[in-house]
């Protein structure tokens, strides 16, 4: 999948952005602070997912400014589409969404269509932070796949916040402790599938992660990721997803209902999985120096990137913002090889850091808008 076509006005600090990309590789350079990862959060929200940086949709929107776009045409061999994303800072004024013209409910259905992988400096946080971010990534990765997982995701979710809700109100005495079942049962059907569906994601990625980290190693270090699920054994996971691996969910969760009452919260289930992410058998969180956490958050970006491409057939595309810069050049060829086949944006404020071969579109960015666009070293 490649963008053919690109359209920005009013996002953050960009204004009149519009520029047909390369099909390979497009270098965004400038100064610091003039927009660069601002220009590839702009193509990145049209993919449905939310802001790589965490910026919120308030702040999509120019400061001072009443309104902003972002639109984009991609091509995925077969044919074009159109994506766009319309905002007004009046708040009475709805959000736009269009998928060739035709407007759409909300982001969700941008998911299925614009596939895309980012690559930030705050990756490392995949191994470095709290196991929400392993959890996170899994699960994010997996929808990738399987779009019908967001929708277990989003209902456990809510069925957490209402048990959890419940437990409090039956702390106080403001609730009998028999309606929690309800709750429970519903938990533990969207609780197993969704330990089904991350070991299976873990046990893909784990085999990939294995060989692209041997590779990024030079062959010295080994790199293993071992899902702990909460309810689950690994042997039980050779059992199929059905009515008893659901109702041992159910058991775990019901064990777990007095001690959730007296403390008001729910102590087992997937929001309380891990994936440990070990080098040489150590974890990485825990033992991992600089060099090795970053290379293995790049390694499970990559492997998500290798796992997509193989299922869909379909290259999503990549944004590496200021991560190619730092690497040698050796990790660089490294990365480069994996994606060769895809469509790359990437930022750097120094493009002389960059690989010479990597030649297609040099954008400057200056101010939030596109100052020289040169693609004379083609
Ligand atoms: N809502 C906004 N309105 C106007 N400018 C913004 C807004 N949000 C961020 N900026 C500006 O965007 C710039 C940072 O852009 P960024 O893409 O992160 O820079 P870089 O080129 O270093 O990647 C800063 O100058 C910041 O003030
Ligand atoms: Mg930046």
């Amino acid at each position: 999948m490649i963008i053919t076509y690109a359209e920005i006005d009013g996002f953050k600090n960009l204004s009149g952005i519009s520029f047909a990309p390369h099909h390979k590789y497009n270098i965004i350079t400038g100064r610091n602070a003039q927009g660069k990862t601002n220009l590839l959060e702009a193509m990145w929200i049209l993919s449905g997912c939310r802001s790589f940086r965490g910026s919120k949709e308030k702040d999509y929107i120019t400061i001072g400014g009443s309104r902003m776009s972002s639109e984009i045409k991609i091509y995925d061999g077969a044919r074009e589409q159109k994506i766009s994303i319309r905002m007004a800072r009046n708040a009475s004024v709805p959000k736009q969404i269009t998928l060739n013209g035709v407007k759409q409910k909300g982001t969700r259905s941008l998911f299925d269509v614009f596939k895309c992988i980012a690559f930030i400096p705050d990756d490392v946080e995949i191994i470095k932070g709290s196991p929400e971010k392993r959890r996170n990534f899994i699960d994010m990765a997996a929808s990738q796949l399987n779009p019908v997982f967001v929708v277990h995701i989003n209902k456990h979710n809510a069925v957490m916040n209402q048990r959890n809700a419940l437990l409090k109100e039956i702390m106080q005495g403001n609730s009998g402790a028999d309606v929690l079942e309800i709750w429970d049962r519903q938990a533990a059907h969207e609780g197993t599938l969704i330990s089904y569906m991350r070991n299976e994601y873990i046990t893909k990625i784990n085999e990939i992660c294995g060989r692209l980290y041997r590779t990024i190693s030079g062959g010295s270090e080994e790199m293993e990721l071992e899902y702990k699920s909460a309810v689950f054994r690994p042997e039980d996971f050779e059992k199929p997803c059905d009515k008893d691996a659901y109702e041992q969910y159910y058991r775990k969760l019901r064990e777990s209902a007095e001690y959730d009452i007296r403390t008001g919260t729910t102590h087992t289930g997937v929001n309380r999985d891990e994936i440990i992410v070990k080098i040489n058998g150590l974890s990485a969180r825990e033992y991992g120096s600089q060099g090795q956490i970053k290379s293995a958050a790049l390694v499970m970006k990559l492997a998500q990137a290798e796992i997509y491409k193989k299922k869909s057939k379909d290259s999503p595309v990549v944004f590496l913002d200021d991560v190619m810069g730092e690497l040698d050049e050796s990790r660089q060829r490294f990365v480069f090889d994996i994606i060769k086949d895809m469509q790359i944006f990437l930022t750097t404020p120094n493009e002389s850091a960059i690989l010479p071969e990597i030649k297609g579109k040099l954008l400057r960015i200056d101010g939030g808008k596109i100052t020289d666009v040169s693609s004379h070293w083609e």
